[in-house]
């Protein structure tokens, strides 16, 4: 679908409601199905990508079902049950990487598969350390199909060159069917949805710095509460940034520190964000978001920065794209290897639009301008942040901008571009 957006005359004002966070419904539906009786999850995702961890955990013999249009029940025997089919994660690098560590110690075989990008992924990094702990699986290459043939598992004390919140979370989630005690060491400290839902749901978890350690563990099912995505309202603030004269409030939007980076960023750059009514639901920290037009200069962005904003690096480009000065993102090569490769897409379709940017190894480096032409159709290489980012871009071109592929952003977020243009008045 190819979506065209223009220039705003006015700023964006009102409030929104933030939707719910992907990364924790992804995980709030998979421990749920480990955990033996009823539990129920509040605001579960509507995104393709929490739907496909949905239905592959009913193809693993899960009863799941909406008691409302955001609740989810989930009753299980603890057990999971062997299927013959497929297990289809989509385009989900969540789903098909921690639903790996969770297979490895069943006693049955399971195939994974995902759609042409997932099938493009390096699966090696979750692989190397299951195997490591006794796991049987055979893939295309590195990459899926991953067919996984249960096994007995013994920890391992690993210590991981990425920081990557779902090797981490593959390999605890295969460290809590192990035997003996699973230690995963990283550089610097990713997401930690994972450590504080096992937490939450009674696993026998302990974290120290960059290390968390688990012993074999069971779970207790729970209500689950999920506060918005701050990976979604980065487009929000990113728009309220750049756009003259907006003043918005995003509410129920996540705070955790692992995730926040983006903010830490905004205010090295000079943004006016305030945060309103600070809680916490279910063992994460939320609150309400303010933001206003801001007058935004350039920065670095690198080290352990980088795995606390990794998903925002699109939309920080185009935010550094028009802030005064240079903006240095280094130390994250590992963008290459998401739903696109966030480094040559993020650089080559903001240059159409007449972004100074260029390409490095492991980032990019910027120049930001004035002003951007816009006056291009850009590509979204299947890559469902790229077609938000594009459209935050598109709000302040000159010139309209047509995306490629703007159907790409129901992997995460359906509602983006009716809350957007709710805010646009
Ligand atoms: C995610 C972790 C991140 C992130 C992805 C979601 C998660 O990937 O990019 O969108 O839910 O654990 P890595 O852990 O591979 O960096």
């Amino acid at each position: 679908m190819l979506k065209k957006v223009s220039k705003l005359n006015k700023g964006l004002c009102g409030s929104v409601e933030i939707p719910s966070d992907k990364s924790i419904s992804h995980r709030a539906v998979m421990f749920a199905s480990l955990a033996c009786g009823k539990s129920v999850i509040k605001n579960f995702s509507n995104g393709a990508d929490p739907q496909s961890s949905l239905s592959v955990f009913k193809s693993l013999g899960v009863q799941a079902e909406f008691i409302d249009k955001k609740t989810l029940e989930i009753i299980s025997s603890g057990k999971l049950c062997a299927t013959q089919k497929n297990l289809d994660c989509g385009n989900s690098g969540t789903t098909m990487r921690l639903v790996s560590g969770i297979l490895a110690g069943q006693n049955f075989k399971s195939t994974l598969v995902g759609d042409d990008s997932l099938s493009k992924r390096p699966m090696k990094r979750i692989i190397d350390p299951l195997t490591l702990m006794g796991a049987k699986i055979t893939s295309k290459d590195g990459h899926a199909p991953l067919t996984i043939a249960g096994a007995n598992l013994q920890g391992i004390d690993y210590v991981s060159k990425l920081s990557s919140a779902q090797v981490k979370s593959c390999i605890l989630l295969a460290g809590m069917n192990a035997d003996g005690i699973t230690t995963f060491t990283e550089p610097y400290l990713s997401r930690n949805h994972t450590e504080l839902l096992l937490k939450y749901m009674g696993a026998d978890i302990e974290v120290e710095n960059t290390t968390v350690k688990i012993h074999k563990s069971e779970l207790a099912p729970k209500t689950i509460e999920i506060c918005g995505d701050i990976s979604s309202a980065a487009f929000f603030i990113a728009a309220a940034l750049i756009v003259p004269d907006s003043d918005i409030i995003l509410k129920n939007v996540g705070l955790n520190p692992t995730r926040s980076g983006i903010l830490d960023v905004a205010e090295n750059m000079g943004a006016d964000i305030e945060i309103l009514d600070r809680r916490i639901i279910s063992g994460e920290i939320c609150g309400d978001i303010r933001v206003r037009y801001s007058n935004l200069k350039g920065c670095v962005i690198e080290k352990d920065l980088i795995p606390r904003l990794i998903d925002e690096l699109p939309v920080i480009a185009v935010m550094a794209a028009l802030a005064d000065g240079e903006t240095i993102v280094k130390d994250a090569q590992d963008l290459r290897n998401k739903e696109s490769d966030r480094i040559s897409t993020v650089v080559s379709q903001l240059q159409k639009i007449g972004a100074d940017i260029d390409e490095t190894p492991d980032g990019f480096v910027i120049n930001g301008k004035r002003s951007l032409d816009g006056n291009a159709v850009v590509e979204c290489f299947h890559d469902h942040r790229l077609a938000m980012s594009f459209y935050v871009a598109g709000l302040v071109c000159e010139n309209p901008v047509s995306i490629d592929g703007f159907e790409w952003v129901d992997i995460s977020f359906p509602e983006f571009e009716r809350l957007m243009t709710g805010l646009c008045g």
